[in-house]
């Protein structure tokens, strides 16, 4: 019996180990090798929190440019979202403010985390806690850093955990208004083309 289902979205660029967080979280399994997500891959997995069973239903989208287009459908759904680069590649930390972006277009009123992942390469970080704080947009996010490969301290538990309290405490309304007013939305424009089918024959 669960008492709440969540829609949760990874989100970063290609290689920065979405699938490998998402492996060890549902697994607790590593892989070596790297095979690109295509699309979005569904996973499901129950957590308890303030001693109630949450269902996480985790889409991981691929962070690979052809499918971006189709990654911002995903947003609309969404309760929260874990963002995701690697702390080896400038780069992908770089894109996590075009991510935002994307989310905020659709609302204001996302819930998310941010997660710097591979922390274990420890001789190739390029990006460090204070790089992440010194940015005015992370300056109120939770940021946790990770290693889906040597999972210590269960570090890969705890985005998860975090964002999943976030939503539950103040996210949840917010999820709900959107998801009425898409509704509503949606409603009137079929609305609009019936009557404008109408009045135009
Ligand atoms: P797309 O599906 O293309 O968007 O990539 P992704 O973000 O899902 O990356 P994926 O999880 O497939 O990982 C890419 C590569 O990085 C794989 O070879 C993983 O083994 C490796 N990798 C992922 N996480 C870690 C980590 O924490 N440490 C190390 N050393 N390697 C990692
Ligand atoms: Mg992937």
């Amino acid at each position: 019996m669960t008492d709440e289902h969540l829609n949760i979205l990874l989100i970063g660029d290609s290689g920065v180990g979405k699938t490998s967080l998402l492996k060890r979280f549902i697994d607790n399994k590593f892989e070596d090798n790297y095979i690109s997500t295509l699309g979005v891959e569904y996973n499901k997995k129950v957590i308890q929190i303030n001693n109630m069973n949450v269902e996480l239903e985790i889409m991981d989208t691929s962070g690979q440019e052809k499918f971006r287009t189709i990654q911002k459908s995903f947003y609309q759904n969404a309760n929260g979202i874990i963002f995701i680069f690697d702390v080896t590649n400038f780069d992908s930390f770089e894109n996590i403010k075009n991510y935002l972006k994307d989310a905020e277009s659709i609302s204001e009123d996302y819930k998310y985390v941010l997660v710097g992942n591979k922390i274990d390469l420890k001789n190739s970080i390029v990006v460090k806690k204070e790089n992440v704080y010194e940015r005015d947009i992370f300056k109120d996010i939770k940021y946790f850093e990770t290693s889906a490969k040597y999972n210590t301290d269960k570090n890969v538990e705890k985005p998860f955990e975090e964002l999943t309290k976030l939503i539950l405490t103040e996210g949840l309304d917010n999820y709900r208004k959107r998801r009425e007013n898409s509704f509503h939305l949606h409603n009137q424009n079929n609305d609009n083309n019936i009557e404008s089918k109408s009045c135009c024959k």
